[in-house]
């Protein structure tokens, strides 16, 4: 990057994480962060199928060749893995999402916007702060609107804790997001962002216990669904599942069929003894 003149200088490692490594650089006349990815031997779970389902590959050929895991397919991987952390921050930040605003992503390195404190310096993390309750609750709810912001965008985070968010001096920077599904096709993009949110409230509820009697997870993906959730959405933290009156004629059919199909078999099995 610095051949390249992406960069100027390396100022120092931030750290080193299982997935990346961080860097302080300079470049554009400012001070910014560049993000390394490891090989994929190295990383862990988030790859897992649940992350990568739907996940839009250019071609079949790519496609297969993802599914077989040959050195094609594992390479096909990992660029849809890093770009997708790529894309998830342009589209965030176009949707008004605090997070690192990205400069340029260039074989394997993302160069992005610092979050820094007051004193510019690398923020912390919101595992290394302690906040009052009052700060509790208003964390809190500036991350919920986030989270809203972020599905109405169609992003989940996937893997939102205290360690992919940081507070920077104009309050909490989310981070972290090559893991992140599109919440309309992704089957399990509802149990990541009650997840997301649910990991919101433990962290926070430990500073202010009246957050952990709240379910604002379901509540939001319940408008979500509806197609009623906007970032202004009042959102109440209760949730009352409305259920449906009950088709007591299908749920009879569904058991009779089942009955059927196993009478079926077990002739079948008969048979072959
Ligand atoms: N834009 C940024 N500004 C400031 N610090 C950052 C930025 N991006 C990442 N960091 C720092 O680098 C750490 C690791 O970054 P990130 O979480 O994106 O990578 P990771 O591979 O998931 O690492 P880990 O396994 O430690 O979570 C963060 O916890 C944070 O301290
Ligand atoms: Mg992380």
């Amino acid at each position: 990057m610095i051949e390249e003149g992406l960069i100027d200088a390396v100022v120092r490692q931030l750290t080193s994480g299982k997935e990346a490594m961080v860097y302080v650089v300079r470049g554009g006349g400012e001070t910014r962060c560049a993000k390394v990815y490891k090989e994929a031997t190295q990383r862990s779970f988030r790859q897992a199928v649940d992350y990568s389902e739907n996940r839009k590959v250019k071609n079949t050929r790519q496609a297969r060749a993802m599914a077989k895991g040959t050195r094609f397919g594992r390479q096909a991987q990992e660029a849809a893995w890093q770009s997708a952390e790529v894309d998830a921050l342009y589209r965030l930040a176009a949707a008004g999402v605090r997070v690192p605003r990205p400069h340029n992503f260039h074989d394997g390195v993302l160069l992005m916007e610092l979050v820094a404190d007051a004193e510019g310096n690398a923020a912390p993390r919101l595992n290394d702060v302690l906040f009052t309750p009052e700060q509790a609750v208003e964390h809190h709810a500036t991350l919920l609107v986030e989270v809203v912001r972020m599905l109405c965008a169609g992003v989940v985070h996937g893997d939102l804790s205290e360690f992919n968010i940081l507070i920077g001096a104009n309050g909490p920077v989310i981070i972290d997001l090559p893991q992140a599904v599109d919440a309309a096709g992704n089957n399990h993009a509802a149990a990541m962002l009650e997840r997301d949110v649910a990991n919101l409230r433990h962290f926070f509820g430990r500073f202010a216990p009246e957050l952990l009697a709240t379910d604002y997870g379901r509540e939001i993906w319940a408008l979500y669904q509806k197609g009623l959730l906007t970032p202004e959405s009042v959102l109440t933290g209760q949730f009352r599942q409305v259920l449906k009156p009950v088709d007591l004629g299908q749920v009879l059919a569904v058991i009779d069929d089942a009955k059927d199909e196993e009478a079926a078999r077990r002739l079948r099995m008969a048979e072959a003894r």
